[in-house]
């Protein structure tokens, strides 16, 4: 393998990060750091990843544990289906693989949450399978190196990139050269501005020698994004407050928020209050006004969220409430996982 891999591998021994999940094979915690690390920089990742194993060194530690304190734990990463994806999974091997993480890529494959970059990074790092991890750092390494202008969000360019990838994958250490292409799109070939002074591969590199680096890796268009306007009832009554779980296939599935009224363009703040727009979803008795918080802007993959809440005191306790909300102690807040938004919220109003 006299070629341009070769330098890569020297770059990634004298470069590479000391990562905590480097220098193991073990592939629960080597899964449980791919995932995070789909969510998170490194930096972040790092802190969450060793918050989890000390809380659940084991797979089967983890499929143990309740659900709401498995999303605790995430709380703050956001998209929280891949926090019920990685309990689901483990209990799934705990279940079918006698608590024994499985070693074959279709198995791996199968679990939930489980696509073919991470089965191919759990499979190839703790296992030594030739399969490769191709994830965005990867694409831009590859859409540069090869000057492929087919567009990375596309079926066909995904495609050929990992076809790419298969073909590329030395058979020797598959799992070290996926994590040195990977650590190449992240330390030196940057989306905005990437570091070719400093490339191994810069010799090999189609954008380089074309002086095209940030025309690659080629998009076809960004997709949709939809505005939401989320009016959040922050209801108190004396020392208790009323919150909800999301329980609807909506984003945050499973974490709680605050009973809401949602609109399809943005209301003014004085005339929700004058026209107690709240009604619709909580008849208050004897409702005072106590604050009402600035616009929260919110940024999803798909959606683009624009929240504000309306804190109300009741002087009574409303007498029917809606099904999925229910009232706490105003203490007990921070117990709850929240989606990050509220958390600011909360954090800025609550926890002076
Ligand atoms: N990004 C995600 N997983 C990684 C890994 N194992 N090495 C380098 N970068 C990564």
């Amino acid at each position: 393998m006299a070629d341009w891999r070769t330098n890569l591998l020297a770059w990634y021994d004298a470069n590479k990060r000391d990562l905590p999940w480097r220098n193991i094979n073990d592939p629960y915690k080597i899964w449980l750091s791919e995932v995070i690390l789909q969510q998170t920089r490194v930096n972040q990742g790092w802190e969450y990843y060793l918050r989890f194993i000390e809380k659940y060194p084991t797979v089967a530690s983890l499929a143990s544990a309740p659900e709401h304190d498995v999303l605790k734990l995430w709380q703050g990463l956001g998209y929280y289906s891949r926090a019920r994806n990685i309990h689901a999974a483990a209990q799934s091997v705990v279940k079918n693989h006698k608590s024994k993480f499985p070693a074959d890529y279709n198995s791996i494959r199968a679990l939930k949450g489980v696509g073919d970059y991470t089965a191919g990074a759990i499979s190839s790092i703790a296992f030594n399978l030739p399969y490769p991890a191709v994830d965005g750092n990867v694409m831009r390494v590859y859409s540069r190196l090869f000057g492929i202008t087919t567009p990375v969000d596309s079926t066909e360019g995904r495609k050929k990139i990992y076809e790419t990838a298969v073909e590329l994958l030395p058979a020797k250490n598959p799992g070290t050269y996926n994590q040195a292409v990977m650590e190449l799109g992240a330390m030196v070939c940057l989306p905005a501005k990437p570091d070719c002074l400093n490339c191994p591969v810069r010799d090999a590199c189609y954008a380089f020698s074309h002086k095209k680096v940030t025309e690659f890796p080629v998009k076809q268009g960004k997709t949709k994004v939809r505005n939401r306007y989320l009016n959040y009832l922050v209801i108190t009554n004396s020392d208790k407050i009323l919150i909800r779980e999301r329980k609807t296939k909506d984003i945050w599935k499973g974490l709680h928020d605050f009973p809401l009224v949602e609109s399809e363009k943005p209301v003014q703040e004085t005339k929700f209050v004058k026209d107690k727009k709240w009604e619709d979803a909580i008849h208050i008795l004897k409702p005072v006004i106590k604050e009402i918080s600035e616009e929260y802007v919110h940024v999803l993959s798909h959606q683009k969220l624009f929240a504000r809440f309306y804190h109300i005191e009741s002087a009574k306790k409303p007498t029917t409430i809606p099904t999925d909300c229910f009232w706490i102690k105003m203490k007990d807040l921070e117990n709850y996982a929240v989606p990050k938004l509220i958390d600011l919220y909360i954090r800025k109003k609550f926890v002076k």
